[in-house]
């Protein structure tokens, strides 16, 4: 009889693991306490208690092509970058493409998910949901948790002395949603991470000040990056990750640092990350540093204390008249409808391996999809997190015995120290993270096999970006159209810029490059004979 799997959460992740369930033929439902498919996306013009919410000016931060569904591709009329307004759409398409909406119980929250008496032998979840008021219980073989982590905020109030003495407003970004109201304020945004900045830049344009204070510093991406490209189609590659694990350790810091100084001097623009060795996550903004230098943004240190109408930084010195306050300061997680001890760590960190399933259980009934994150883009990572999960679900794969789990948890917990620095965000290294999942149910891309048998493909497996695509190229899951579409991803990314025909100068181009290299010794030996 075919496993029972409940998925909680109708994001990115719960369409994901859905359509992975019922692919290879579980029985699946899922609950999603809203309205609607696409979670974070879906945006809401105030906060809900216990749901995502974001500004309207949310665009994505990876491109099209690495932000899709490995079987899925976006929209050829989308743009590279896509307001979330856009992408909700995409994530519309998804579930319906798939025939994922008969499958949703909208309005329908999980609100408690606990081990039945039996589970070291079954393995079930009592699973009680809530629709319209009305709790019921239902028997699950399997629990797919897609509850996403930008939901509950992180202030540490107690890290900000005097910050109730402020007579001021203070919000966290998460009721933050357009500018309008905070037009011709002086306004203090804290944090520099996505959000931090963006919010910042934004202000920038309407408020009367923008004083952004960030502890550490960042280094910023732009989306626009080498040749006008999107960043991720140009750095995430397996070339570039194959390079930072060859390359000694000062090597590829001192590469990582050159490429991130290309734009501008960050030490210039005071936004320099305290410890660069520490590879902090970049923060993606095409607008800041032009913020910063036409005055509309000022970056300050972190802030020593408040005052009832100030703000005092650890360099001494003060912004006066304060008026708002936007702790940018990220997210905590939180499973509020299962026990702690079945996700955290004895040290109260969530500890998953792999960051999916929790090492401790008798039975591996249980995964969470979509915490990882790392460089690229969820949609990719889910579906390979989601594919095995129900693999390991059905019995199809088999987990390592429990030691070797949290041993192996207890490495990484160092080594993501040094790699990313906040190891709280369980960020890790894209390409790798993929390769190393998408290897336990044989879908990973055999580079040497597909050199020989397919030159082409494999040259723009290794060279060009790592999309979506390449992991569902071949084994189990398999899409058919997934070779076209990495042969085609970058005529994909130039069509959704150029939306005016242009001729290229080809020909002119190349008779300059010949005119250059004709004329270089002319040059080099007119020089010579002025020296001389
Ligand atoms: C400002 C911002 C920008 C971002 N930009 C990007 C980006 O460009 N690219 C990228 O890849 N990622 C980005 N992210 C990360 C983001 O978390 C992911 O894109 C994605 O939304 C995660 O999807 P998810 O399905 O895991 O979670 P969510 O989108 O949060 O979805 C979780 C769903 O679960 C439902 N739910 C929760 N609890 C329950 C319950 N108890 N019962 C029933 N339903 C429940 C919620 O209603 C929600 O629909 C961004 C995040 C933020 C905050
Ligand atoms: C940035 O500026 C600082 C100080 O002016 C200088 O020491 C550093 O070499 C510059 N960095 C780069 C990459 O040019
Ligand atoms: C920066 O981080 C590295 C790696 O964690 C550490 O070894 C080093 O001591 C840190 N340097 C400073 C100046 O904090
Ligand atoms: C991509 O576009 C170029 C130029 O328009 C064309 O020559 C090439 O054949 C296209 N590639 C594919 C795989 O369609």
């Amino acid at each position: 009889m075919a496993k029972n799997v409940a998925v909680i959460g109708a994001g990115i992740s719960g369409l994901a693991a859905l359509k992975c369930s019922l692919e290879i033929g579980l029985h699946a439902t899922c609950f999603e306490k809203g309205n609607c498919v696409g979670g974070l996306w879906d945006f809401m013009d105030d906060a809900e208690d216990g749901r995502a919410s974001i500004y309207h000016s949310v665009f994505t931060n990876a491109c099209k092509e690495m932000m899709c569904y490995p079987d899925f591709p976006i929209p050829d009329e989308y743009p590279n970058f896509m307001h979330n307004a856009v992408f909700l759409e995409y994530l519309k398409l998804y579930a319906i493409h798939f025939d994922l909406l008969r499958h949703i119980k909208f309005k329908t929250a999980v609100v408690s998910v606990q081990k039945r008496s039996d589970f070291s032998v079954t393995g079930q979840w009592d699973v009680v949901t809530e629709h319209e008021g009305k709790q019921k219980l239902t028997i699950f073989d399997a629990v797919l948790v897609c509850t996403g982590h930008h939901v509950y905020p992180n202030l540490p109030l107690q890290s900000f002395p005097g910050i109730n003495k402020f007579k001021g407003q203070y919000i966290h970004n998460r009721d933050y949603k357009n500018p309008a109201n905070y037009a011709g304020k002086r306004m203090l945004v804290v944090g520099l991470g996505n959000s931090g900045a963006d919010i910042a830049v934004e202000l920038g344009r309407t408020a009367k000040q923008v004083v952004l204070s960030t502890r550490s510093g960042a280094w910023i991406m732009s989306r626009v990056w080498d040749n006008g490209y999107p960043w991720d189609m140009v750095y995430l590659t397996r070339y570039q990750s194959f390079l930072n694990r060859i390359l000694p350790r000062a090597v590829s810091d001192w590469l990582y640092e050159r490429m991130m100084e290309k734009r501008f001097n960050h030490s210039h623009y005071g936004l320099v990350p305290v410890n660069k060795s520490l590879r902090k996550e970049p923060v993606f903004n095409d607008d800041l540093a032009t913020s910063i230098t036409c005055g509309t943004v000022v970056v300050k240190p972190n802030i020593k204390e408040f005052t009832e109408t100030s703000a005092v930084f650890e360099d001494g010195s003060v912004m006066e008249n304060l008026d708002v306050v936007i702790f940018a300061t990220g997210y905590s997680y939180a499973y509020p409808f299962m026990e702690d001890s079945i996700v955290k760590n004895s040290k109260n960190k969530v500890s998953l391996y792999k960051g999916v399933f929790p090492p401790t259980l008798e039975k591996p009934t249980l995964a969470v999809i979509g915490l990882v994150q790392s460089l690229g883009g969820i949609p990719p990572t889910s579906d390979v997190q989601a594919r095995w999960a129900v693999r390991v679900i059905k019995g199809l794969c088999k987990l390592p015995p429990k030691e070797t789990m949290i041993n192996e948890l207890n490495e990484e917990e160092g080594e993501k120290k040094n790699w990313f620095g906040r190891s709280e965000t369980l960020s890790t290294d894209y390409v790798a993270y993929m390769d190393d999942i998408s290897s336990y149910i044989g879908c990973n891309p055999k580079l040497p096999l597909l050199f020989l048998t397919d030159p082409k493909l494999a040259w723009e497996v290794f060279f060009g970006p790592c999309s979506p695509y390449q992991f569902r190229l071949n084994g189990q899951g398999k899409w058919d159209g997934a070779r076209k579409a990495i042969l085609n991803q970058w005529n994909r990314t130039i069509a959704a810029t150029r939306k005016r025909e242009v001729s290229l100068h080809q020909e002119s181009s190349s008779i300059i490059t010949l005119v250059k290299f004709l004329f270089l010794p002319l040059l080099l030996f007119a020089v010579f004979l002025a020296w001389s």
